[in-house]
């Protein structure tokens, strides 16, 4: 029932993505891909008969007969998925023949859990790809060195695999980047003191790898970042004060590093709204400089050394959701007011001599 539910649900697929035949040379690289993975579960890959490939579950071709999108994802969004009830799972790995695929825009291979290997060096003579999403499978060795020669691409998601070595320092050339997630690797090294020419980038996801270095300076000329995660790394150094003059940055999140010095006061008075620097090295007293513009759905200051009171003018900040200040030095009266109406005692705990509510009273 469920195989044939597939079968329907991938021959409407195939209708509606067919435009003409591709080339005998695609579909020669179409099936050496297809013959390096098994995916044994949901059976994608019957679909893969034939000679108009046009016709294969997740295959594009432009008017030429070019395959241009290759989309096949295990995670389940796709309805077909859903209605297998299960998620996908393949394994085998990339086959280099896939390079071949010249006029390839999209590859998506995400969510698969068990592809492994290395990612094809010569992946970076796809020259016209935009999008280029592996997530979610075991792939190992090093992102390709000239990884930056991929000179169209936006979308560059690596994150949950097993990839080691440093991020390229080429990649800082790609100007149209938009979204970077090497999120959950191995990776090790600093981030490229240069980081700060991707000019486009508004998501860039480095968090949960073991990233060495400081953080660089240049991020804060960044004009679009919207988003920036170096959680659960090795990254040292202070934050720089420029950082909190990035107008569109709404979500911060360093914690779990070796980060040190004072918190600079200007990323406290930004509009971020998302703020994690718990557990670092974070030293000296919360900068007072929270207004009637804070607004802070989560601001974790937790686990650091942070001493002194607790700043008076967070009382007028607009809205705080979800604050942590446990786990520090801070010592004082808890200041009264709106912000700290719904917030418990563990907002507060294991510092040296705080009082007032939540705590007891001074
Ligand atoms: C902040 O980061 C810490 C440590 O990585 C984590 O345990 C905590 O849940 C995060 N806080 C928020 C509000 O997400």
């Amino acid at each position: 029932m469920i195989r044939t539910m597939l079968l329907i649900s991938l021959t409407f697929t195939a209708l509606i993505s067919a435009v003409s035949s591709c080339t005998p040379s695609d579909r020669a690289a179409l099936m050496a891909f297809k013959d390096a993975l098994s995916e044994p579960y949901l059976g994608i890959f019957q679909s893969w008969t034939g000679t108009d490939c046009v016709q294969w579950y997740g295959v594009s071709c432009d008017e030429t007969g070019r395959v241009v999108d290759i989309n096949l994802r295990g995670e389940s969004e796709d309805p077909i998925l859903t209605k297998a009830g299960r998620c996908g799972y393949m394994t085998g790995s990339i086959s280099p023949e896939i390079c071949n695929l010249d006029r390839l825009t999209t590859f998506v291979l995400a969510d698969w859990k068990g592809v492994s290997g290395e990612i094809p060096s010569c992946l970076t003579s796809l020259s016209s790809l935009r999008v280029l999403d592996l997530i979610g499978n075991q792939l190992s060795g090093k992102i390709p060195d000239d990884i930056g020669r991929l000179q169209r691409l936006t979308v560059l998601n690596l994150a949950d695999n097993a990839l080691t070595g440093e991020i390229p320092a080429s990649i800082v050339s790609i100007g149209g980047l938009k979204h970077l997630d090497l999120t959950n690797n191995q990776l090790t090294g600093g981030i490229p003191s240069n980081f700060g020419k991707l000019g486009m980038l508004s998501r860039a996801l480095l968090g949960r790898n073991q990233l060495t270095g400081t953080i660089p300076e240049s991020i804060s000329s960044m004009k679009r970042l919207a988003d920036l995660d170096l959680s659960m790394n090795r990254i040292s150094g202070p934050i720089p004060s420029s950082i909190g003059k990035m107008r569109v940055l709404a979500t911060l999140n360093l914690d779990s590093n070796l980060i040190s010095g004072q918190i600079p006061p200007t990323l406290l008075s930004s509009g971020m709204g998302i703020l994690n620097l718990s557990r670092n090295g974070l030293e000296g007293n919360i900068p007072d400089v929270f207004g009637g513009d804070s607004y802070f759905m989560a601001l974790d200051l937790s686990y650091n050394n942070l001493k002194g009171p607790i700043p008076g003018s967070l009382a007028s900040a607009k809205f705080i959701g979800h604050l942590d200040m446990s786990h520090n030095h801070l010592c004082g009266a808890i200041p009264v007011g709106s912000p700290f109406d719904h917030l418990e005692a563990s907002s507060f705990a294991n510092n040296d001599c705080l009082c007032g509510n939540p705590l007891r009273t001074c």
